[in-house]
């Protein structure tokens, strides 16, 4: 069995090793130290290490030689150097070769340390959950077409579960993209009517009075244009189930009529005065928040209490963020397959962004960002370039203090500087929102050396630690 230990300092001069310990105690790491290159080269063999803390200049091996180690037995530790005046040179090329970033003795300030190291190890932990996602089967995760494996998405599981076989009422809400048409085709295939019609029907896509001729049916010569009887859709779905998607949208005529089929299982078709049984299951959908349209007026109370007997609740995509990579792998075998592709792989960066956006569309936009890249991507990994400008950083040219609106009130000049100042701003914030601070990563996004950039960001005004900082908040 292996240990594992969160970080390796590996330093030969004592008293630094005095300061690193000091801080690793404080912080509370599980930390060995190796006083040579030899000695950290055993621990490495032995144990998993998530961060190592590394001097360049060591008896034995040296920091590079570590480091070149670790690449080639694709050890997941992430290696931070340590740099002495002088080296500077060789901990850049260190970065190239793979070491997360460097760090300068003697430490400014020993903050940059903590916040450096507890970086490294949530990349290790990203990447090592990705590692694991890479060799796992998803489709353990995935119920009828479904995929999640967050608490909330197993719970829905279990009401799907548990209801399916009932004849019970349903409405299913949530966001946009968030998978309600999935969840009634699994409550529909989990069914005793599985065999039976299953009707869908998406009530904001007809104009009204089509939509009452659409459901209910109607008499030949009841309306211009009704040139024959005509079923209408509870009908066809008598026996099976019948699913109303944006059953917001549907106009107060309609609600009555709908009341009078969940209370009395019948129809009758526009023009006739016959009315006929039905036996159908009814799934109702909406991203609408139906308790204000009651208050508006605009949805029946007593209809809503007929369809909110059962309701399921999908949780927006940024609620569950366990499943943003899973659903990420599971798209891309689908459209890499799809596209005769082998693509298979998404890199750190990427699955870090796809963490950290808002996904307003959720899992629908999701599936289109990956199936984007799959199609963009020409090697078996996907990259940062290959994922589209809005999730890399939103908007570039506005800002709150001047608009491309208000440039106007200023001359030429004042006005492309301002201008220039704003995307400025918006551009390297975003680039170090992505990177959680990392100037390392971020400067060789914007292909600049790092030194420049820093400067860059010293003439703005931006201030690093915030984005440091909001790193924090999140892996508390
Ligand atoms: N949990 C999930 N697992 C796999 N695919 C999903 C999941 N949720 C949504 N999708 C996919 O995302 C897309 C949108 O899902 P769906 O149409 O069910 O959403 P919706 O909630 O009905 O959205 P809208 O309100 O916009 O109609 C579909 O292509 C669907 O297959
Ligand atoms: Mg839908």
């Amino acid at each position: 069995m292996f240990k594992t230990t969160d970080l390796l300092i590996v330093e030969d001069d004592e008293s630094m090793v005095k300061v690193l310990e000091k801080i690793a105690k404080e912080c509370r790491w599980n930390f060995c130290i190796a006083r040579s290159g030899t000695e950290a080269l055993e621990i490495f063999n032995r144990d998993v290490i998530e961060v190592a803390l590394v001097d360049i200049k060591l008896p034995g091996f040296n920091g590079l030689q570590i480091l070149e180690h670790v690449k080639k037995n694709r050890y997941l530790t992430e290696i931070i150097l340590m740099t002495g005046v002088g080296t500077v040179e060789t901990a850049v090329s260190a970065i190239k070769m793979g070491a997360y970033d460097y760090l300068t003795k003697p430490f400014d300030d020993i903050r940059q340390v903590i916040t450096l190291v507890e970086k490294a190890k949530e990349r290790y932990r990203l990447l090592h959950k990705i590692k694991e996602l890479e060799r796992q089967n998803v489709d353990q995760f995935e119920f009828e077409d479904i995929i999640g494996r967050s608490p909330k998405m197993q719970e829905v599981y279990r009401i799907i579960e548990a209801i399916a076989p009932t004849n019970s009422t349903v409405l299913i809400t949530g966001d946009s993209g968030t998978g309600k048409e999935l969840v009634a085709t699994a409550i529909h295939r989990r069914s005793n009517r599985k065999e039976k019609p299953f009707v869908v029907i998406n009530c904001a896509a007809i104009p009204e009075q089509l939509l009452e001729s659409e459901l209910f049916g109607h008499k030949k010569g009841s309306f211009t244009g009704a040139v024959n009887d005509k079923r209408g859709l509870f009908e066809e779905a008598d026996t099976g189930t019948i699913f109303l998607d944006e059953i917001g949208e549907v106009s107060l005529a309609i609600q009555v009529k709908l009341l009078r089929v969940l209370q009395e299982g019948e129809v009758r078709p526009i023009g006739s005065n016959i009315t006929k049984k039905v036996g159908v299951r009814l799934l109702a959908a909406t991203n609408k928040d139906l308790a204000k349209l009651i208050k508006e007026g605009r949805f029946r109370e007593d209809l809503y209490y007929r369809l909110n007997v059962i309701n399921i609740i999908l949780p927006p995509l940024k609620d569950r963020s366990e499943d943003i990579s899973l659903l990420a792998y599971y798209f891309l075998k689908k459209h890499s397959a799809r596209l005769k592709k082998t693509v298979d792989k998404i890199s750190v960066d990427v699955l870090q962004t796809l963490q950290n956006y808002d996904w307003m569309g959720n899992v629908r936009e999701l599936e289109n960002i990956i199936e984007r890249a799959a199609v963009l991507a020409n090697t078996d990994t996907i990259f940062a370039k290959e994922l589209p400008p809005q999730i890399l950083g939103q908007s570039f040219y506005v800002t709150e203090d001047a608009g491309p609106k208000d440039l106007t009130k200023f001359p030429y000049q004042e006005a492309k500087d301002r201008a220039l100042a704003s995307f400025n701003r918006t551009y390297l914030a975003s680039l170090l929102k992505q990177t959680s601070g990392n100037i390392s990563i971020a400067s060789e996004r914007a292909g600049m050396d790092r030194s420049n950039f820093k400067k860059i960001i010293r003439r703005y005004n931006i201030d690093i630690a915030e984005f440091k900082h909001a790193l924090k908040m999140k892996s508390n």
